[in-house]
């Protein structure tokens, strides 16, 4: 994530800029800063761990001067290196005369910063975006691009991989912006006589609200009273590739992306978040982890896996427990951080813990990893906040690139979770030998598939939507699953009870006889999410049979089932396609329609999703 502006125009910066940052914070608050351009050919940057009101105080007390009319701020939301000082951005090279701003991940970063360093220079921060800003001031010191802004920066993007959206400055070029982006959103905000770049057009919008926004692999030149669009690709050439537009929003409603709740952003925000959890983790041959202070050797001798969570991260981890155990052979047991260090879990130097947490705060978990490092278990977290405490703590992380989730209820970061939970069981197989390379990287593979079908299944919402404000007023619902649609059913009914205060209780359908069935009444509406026919025959043909019994009895079955399933039809009072995936890898579009059926019984009757009551975002109390 991260929120980047950039201003140049007759006004001075820094208040266009600090406005900007404010508002899109919610895209990251690990840190802030700022870098202007004074009338003198100087570059003066500030910049503050922490929310950007340690920033602004900073800057009040008056220790920098930053006067000038072109600058660039940034806030952000840690990825490579941890939420400091020297890792806030904006990073300059040796000179100090280069500044740049990143929103992104810069895959290949640890070959560029090798190379700077075989080349003598240092690095002043852990991040990736420092190694761009040493390549730009390089690429304009000497050599063909010498001189030239929009050049050196187009020289550099095509040395870069990965995701990015970049901001750069040179003290020698006044009155000039060069940004690009590949991958990561960027908006020109087209001012009278004024120009803004911006990760979205809330950090502008009572400016202007003409925007321009980028297509892929684009970089822009802004001077006061003009932009230029050229491809950064070889030849640079002009393009007109870009779409204009007019911003009819709000300026509340900007923040959202013109959605009404965080949540709906988030919601759709899914692919992204599943590519971006993706992201690097594979380096052509092998599953790479983040931070793996635990060897091969040490994940070859693991002979059982707990998981722990709470809330939606268990949900996620209850996934988990089908996709390692199948490519591992490992025993996996699926625990709530609460419950696991009250009963004295068996574990040894051979148990690996997979901690799960959104936040990397709640406290429940926290616990859980300290009690299992006593016991001398190994803790694997998996973590959406860089520099957290249980990451801190753990002996390996992989963090989920979901970007700052502001909706309580989890949305984008389950899916981003479930995703790390696959790569982490890969990583197992593939340290363990359970799979063989290849089959590694088919596994792979087929997850790079899944943010395009995550997409396609948001496209399918209409109906759901229909349907969510036409039961809203339903006393109660029921969600069924099996197999891994059993953890879905569960996250389905958590989702409708966090967000509609309505009852909701998910249920493994293989147990629907076993005592729920007795709550089935006339018209209850039942969601039913049903695996693939394709390669899940037996446990499709159990489920079929679990929709007519309860048909029977008179719920309304809300089946969720693959497009092209005729079997279910006839015992779908509404049907719900999802794309056809490999079944392991279903809650990843199964999850989705019901975020939203539960987002638009809440809405309907009334309730703000993203702030349900009695809840909080992360729960640091036990
Ligand atoms: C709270 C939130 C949930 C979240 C749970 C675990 O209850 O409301 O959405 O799933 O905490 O949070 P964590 O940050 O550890 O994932």
């Amino acid at each position: 994530m991260c929120g980047i502006v950039g201003y140049t125009g007759p006004r001075q910066a820094l208040p266009q800029i600090l406005e900007g940052l404010r508002r899109l914070e919610y895209r990251g608050y690990d840190s802030s800063g700022v870098a202007v351009l004074d009338g003198a050919g100087e570059l003066h940057t500030a910049k503050k761990a922490g929310e950007l009101a340690n920033l602004e105080k900073y800057i009040d007390s008056g220790v920098v001067a930053l006067e000038g009319t072109t600058g660039m701020g940034h806030t952000r939301w840690a990825t490579h290196g941890g939420p400091t000082d020297r890792n806030a951005h904006p990073h300059t090279d040796a000179t100090g005369r280069t500044a740049v701003i990143h929103n992104g991940i810069i895959e290949n970063f640890p070959v560029l910063r090798a190379e700077l360093e075989r080349a003598g220079v240092e690095l002043a921060s852990d991040t990736d975006t420092e190694v761009v800003a040493h390549l730009l001031g390089a690429a304009f010191a000497t050599g063909p691009t010498a001189g030239d802004l929009p050049a050196s920066m187009a020289a550099t993007c095509r040395r870069l991989e990965g995701a990015f959206t970049l901001v750069a400055t040179h003290a020698d070029v006044p009155d000039m912006l060069v940004a690009a982006r590949r991958n990561s959103p960027l908006v020109i905000g087209v001012g009278e006589g004024e120009m803004f770049v911006a990760s979205d057009v809330a950090a502008f919008i009572t400016h202007t609200r003409e925007a321009v926004e980028l297509g892929q692999d684009q970089l822009v030149v802004i001077t006061p009273d003009s932009y230029e669009v050229t491809s950064f690709l070889a030849g640079s050439s002009a393009t007109t590739d870009f779409r204009p537009f007019h911003v009819d929003w709000d300026l509340a409603a900007a923040e959202k992306g013109g959605h009404q709740f965080f949540m709906d952003k988030e919601i759709q925000e899914q692919p992204a978040a599943v590519e971006d959890t993706l992201r690097g983790h594979f380096d052509g041959t092998r599953i790479v982890l983040d931070e793996q202070r635990l060897g091969d050797d040490e994940l070859r001798t693991i002979d059982k896996v707990f998981v722990v969570a709470c809330g939606t991260a268990f949900h996620s981890g209850l996934v988990a427990k089908y996709a390692i155990e199948h490519w591992t052979r490992l025993p996996v047991e699926v625990e709530l951080a609460s419950e696991f260090r009250y009963r004295d879990p068996v574990l040894d130097r051979d148990t690996l813990v997979v901690a799960i947490s959104q936040s990397g705060e709640t406290a429940d978990t926290l616990e859980a990893v300290r009690h299992a490092r006593r016991q001398r278990a190994r803790v694997l977290a998996v973590c959406n906040t860089n520099g957290s405490q249980i990451p801190r703590e753990s002996d390996a992380v992989l963090y989920t690139h979901a970007g700052p989730e502001v909706g309580v209820a989890s949305t984008k970061c389950f899916l981003a979770q479930v995703t790390a939970n696959y790569l982490v069981g890969l990583a197992l197989a593939q340290a363990r030998g359970t799979k063989y390379p290849d089959e590694v990287a088919r596994e792979f593979t087929t997850l790079l598939e899944m943010p395009a079908a995550i997409a396609d299944t948001l496209t399918r919402m209409d109906p759901v939507r229909e349907l969510g404000r036409e039961i809203a007023q339903s006393k109660a619902v029921l969600f069924l699953g099996r197999h891994v649609g059993f953890p879905v059913a569960l996250e389905g009914a958590l989702k409708l009870k966090e967000l509609a205060y309505m009852h909701a209780e998910g249920f493994a359908a293989g147990e629907l006889k076993h005592g729920p069935i007795a709550l089935i009444e006339e018209g209850l509406p039942v969601v039913v999410v049903t695996p693939s026919p394709r390669s899940m025959p037996l446990l499709h043909s159990k489920l079929l049979s679990n929709i007519r019994e309860i048909q029977a009895r008179g719920a309304r079955t809300i089946v969720i089932g693959e497009e092209g399933d005729d079997t279910i039809a006839p015992f779908a009072d509404v049907l719900i396609e999802l794309p056809r995936v490999p079944s392991l890898l279903q809650p990843l579009v199964a999850t989705v329609p019901l975020q939203v059926l539960a987002a638009e019984i809440a809405r309907t009757r009334g309730y703000n999703i993203d702030k349900p009551r009695n809840l909080a975002k992360s729960v640091t109390v036990e």
